[in-house]
């Protein structure tokens, strides 16, 4: 065993062989977004994300379903399914099959399976002072969907943010493969502050740049209008005391907001900045540079 339990890390990780190991993750959850179908694609977008922030390679997948046929139409379990199957394809991989549970509230997710060279596993922990903090998608989709639920958000913006969560981070993680990474991992339910606080641990602090932390337009008004997300008090009161500093309220919420299927946090070898930019450019990925390892106050985020 390479990877296991301990330590927060996005997938579990056994070597084979000297060349080879095997990553494996597994996620699931109730639907964030009412078309089955873009649900599908973004439950298995969210677990993809495990194992490209391993910097491994997927492989095989498996569903993974709660569903009652009593109380719900098949044709929303089919679509669901089929979602999934076009992010299993776009992303390489092949199912293998699957299991289903009546449940009286609908679920889906993936299990995956990668492999990776046992060198090459990137794990949460690592960063080194120096670093560039990289992210790939914008953050407060938890506040969108908090919108999305009461009814509240525009078309337009639920596209968006739809579009963002059932994208792959295969693009990021192929341009993260090209340059030297120390550590990585991918922004969920704990949002920004409590992802990044794994990453620390107590070795190493991070600096923010708030004007460059990417977040939906959108998420402005809709926290302002009282559309939070109870996860994002959980995850202040978790994380808040790693936060050191302070901007504007809606920065302090958005560094809290639980994501959904959110982007790849790496910590990149500063040199090596040009080189993904160009690798990310070419392959079509976005990223933003959010902030900088720093060696004090250590287990940090300073603002
Ligand atoms: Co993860
Ligand atoms: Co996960």
């Amino acid at each position: 065993m390479l990877v296991g339990i301990e330590g927060f890390e996005d997938a579990g990780v056994y070597r084979l062989g000297p060349e080879t190991a095997l990553v494996q993750t597994l996620d699931f959850f109730t639907p964030v977004v009412d078309d089955p179908y873009y649900f599908g694609q973004i439950a298995a977008a969210n677990a993809f994300s495990d194992i490209y922030a391993m910097g491994a390679t997927p492989l095989t997948a498996m569903n993974i379903v709660c569903f009652s046929p009593k109380l719900f139409d098949m044709k929303i379990l089919k679509e669901i399914i089929r979602g999934g199957a076009d992010k299993i394809r776009e992303a390489g991989a092949v199912l293998l099959g699957g299991h289903s549970v009546d449940d009286q509230e609908i679920k889906y997710g993936l299990s995956v399976t990668g492999i990776a060279h046992p060198d090459r596993i990137l794990r949460n922990e690592g960063a080194m002072l120096g670093d560039l903090l990289i992210l790939t998608k914008p953050l407060g989709t938890g506040i969108l969907n908090t919108a999305m639920k009461g009814d509240m958000l525009g078309e337009d913006a639920v596209r968006e943010a739809v579009e963002v969560m059932a994208t792959l981070n295969n693009r990021a993680a192929r341009a993260m493969s090209l340059v030297r990474v120390h550590a990585a991992t991918d922004v969920t339910g704990f949002g920004l502050a409590g992802h990044l606080s794994e990453m620390l641990k107590e070795t190493i602090g991070v600096r923010l740049f708030p004007e460059k932390v990417p977040y939906f337009k959108e998420a402005v008004k809709m926290s302002q209008s009282g559309f939070v997300p109870g996860g994002l008090y959980r995850n202040r009161d978790f994380y808040g005391g790693r936060v050191e500093g302070t901007a504007s309220p809606f920065f302090m919420d958005i560094l809290f907001d639980p994501q959904t299927s959110g982007g790849l946090l790496i910590a990149l070898d500063a040199a090596d900045l040009g080189r993904f930019k160009e690798a990310s450019e070419g392959n079509g990925a976005s990223f933003w540079v959010i902030g900088e390892f720093v060696e004090e106050p250590k287990g940090k985020i300073v603002i």
